[in-house]
Order: structure tokens, then sequence, then C-alpha cells
């Protein structure tokens, strides 16, 4: 007998939600949303095919069809929670807005080629086996495609992030209420820069982007950037 696992995401950004149904001004990429570098690491989106790998409420989706010019903007998330309040809040983007509910790794594995750009603010690669979702996404993005991505760079308190590819346990809900966990990976930067050369990426780059505020539950934050070798390779053409 199969059981559908509990979706751990179900409460997030619901009580957000009830207060404010815009599409947001501004996309940031730091932890607080508050401060920091903007869409502008995506680089020029126009006419581009766009993956948002856990997008949630696809808040950052919605403000890049509404502000930029890609040609779409998939908007990928494997809890079904999220896909509702997604598509309640922004159905009306579509079609240049495709909310889509699936893991992402099966998602990628079924679209080789196809994106131009991939981006994750805190989303999948935060909580999905790195090696299998980082291939999946080499394989997913076209000639020249590029990766970008925040996740944590330390644990909310202060621990340090892993010094190798190790997941911890970190408090969850199910829609019931009751607690769980669920499986973070906090990696350090050198453990990110790894993991990415062996996926099948390079030219990466990371920043770090200071916490903008203070407090028990705020974070510095790893923005990392990387392009697809596969990319790469095409870009150079035949060999001969
Ligand atoms: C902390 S939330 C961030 C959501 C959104 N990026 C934001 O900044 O508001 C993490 C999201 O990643 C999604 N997620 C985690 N692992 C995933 C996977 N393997 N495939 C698709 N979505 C995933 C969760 O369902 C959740 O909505």
């Amino acid at each position: 007998m199969t059981t559908t696992p509990s979706d751990l995401w179900h409460h997030y950004g619901r009580t957000r939600a009830e207060r404010d149904r815009a599409v947001p001004d501004a996309f940031r990429w730091n932890w607080g949303q508050d401060g920091g570098p903007g869409p502008e690491v995506l680089g020029d989106l126009s006419g581009l095919v766009v993956g948002d790998l856990g997008s949630g409420a696809a808040r950052h989706a919605a403000h890049l069809v509404s502000h930029h010019e890609p040609a779409r903007v998939v908007a990928v998330d494997a809890s079904p929670g999220q896909h509702e309040l997604a598509v309640d809040l922004f159905g009306h983007l579509a079609p240049r807005l495709r909310i889509v509910p699936s893991d992402a790794v099966s998602h990628l594995r079924a679209a080789a080629g196809t994106y131009d750009v991939l981006y994750s603010v805190f989303g999948a690669l935060d909580f999905t086996d790195p090696p299998d979702l980082l291939s999946a996404a080499a394989s997913a993005l076209k000639p020249g495609g590029r990766l970008v991505f925040s996740t944590l760079a330390h644990y909310l308190g202060g621990a340090p992030a892993q010094p190798d590819v190790v997941a911890s346990a970190v408090p969850a809900k199910t829609p019931e209420g009751e607690a769980s966990t669920l499986r973070r990976w906090v990696l350090q930067e050198h453990v990110w820069m790894k993991v990415l050369d062996e996926a099948g990426f390079t030219d990466t780059s990371v920043d770090v982007l200071p916490s903008a505020s203070e407090g028990p539950r705020v974070a510095d934050t790893l923005l990392i950037r990387a392009v697809s070798v596969q990319g790469r390779r095409s870009d150079a053409g035949p060999a001969g």
C-alpha cells in the first residue's frame, strides 16, 4: 500500500496571502526579502524561458512576468497547498506564468534542453538532494543556460553550514497542525561549488549577502550562480 506524504508546506505564506494578493513590486534574493540585489542578477530575460524551482505562492515568478519580458516563467512546486495558493493569487497571469504542481527533479528530467534560466529563492534547492536536483537542472538548461539560487549561508540561530553534502532535520507542520520534520541542506560555499561542478556546471560564483536586519531568525544568504557545462560544450560547436 502506498500513502501520499503529508504536505509539509501547506501553511507556508497563507497568512500573508489573506492580506496581500498583489504582484510584488520588487524581487529580492536575501532571506529577509528586504535588500540586496534583485532580478538583474538573472540577466536580460527578454524572450527567455525561465523556471522557478520551489516557487511557493509564485510571487517571484509573478514579478518577473509582470515587470520583465520573458517568453514564459514556469513556477514549479511540489506542495499541493502552495500550488493552490499560487493559482488563486496569480493564475490570471497565464499563459506567460505557468504554475506547475510537480517535484522539481521529475519536472526537469522531463524537460531536457527547455530552459534558458533556472532560479530558486530558498526553494527546491534547499530541500532536495543536491546531486539529484542539480544534475536534472543541468540537463534541463539550453546551451548557455544559467542557474541562480539563494540559500542559507548558515543555520537560523547561527550554527555553521555543513562541510559535506549532509541534510539536517528542521521542524515542520502537517496540514492538521501536527509536528513533523523535513530535510534541509545548509551547505558551506565550497560544498556547493563541488556539487555544482560534479553535476555539470561551470563558472560558479558565490556572493554572501549579509542580513539586512537583526534578530534571532535572521540569516546571511549565499547567492550562487553557475552555467551548465552542456551549454558551454554546445556553444563551442562540433569539434573539427
Ligand atoms: C521556503 S519555501 C520558498 C518558496 C518561494 N521560493 C518563496 O521564496 O516564497 C520552499 C518551497 O520549495 C518547495 N519545494 C521543496 N522541495 C521541492 C521539490 N523537490 N520540488 C518542488 N518544490 C519543492 C516547497 O514546496 C516550498 O513551497
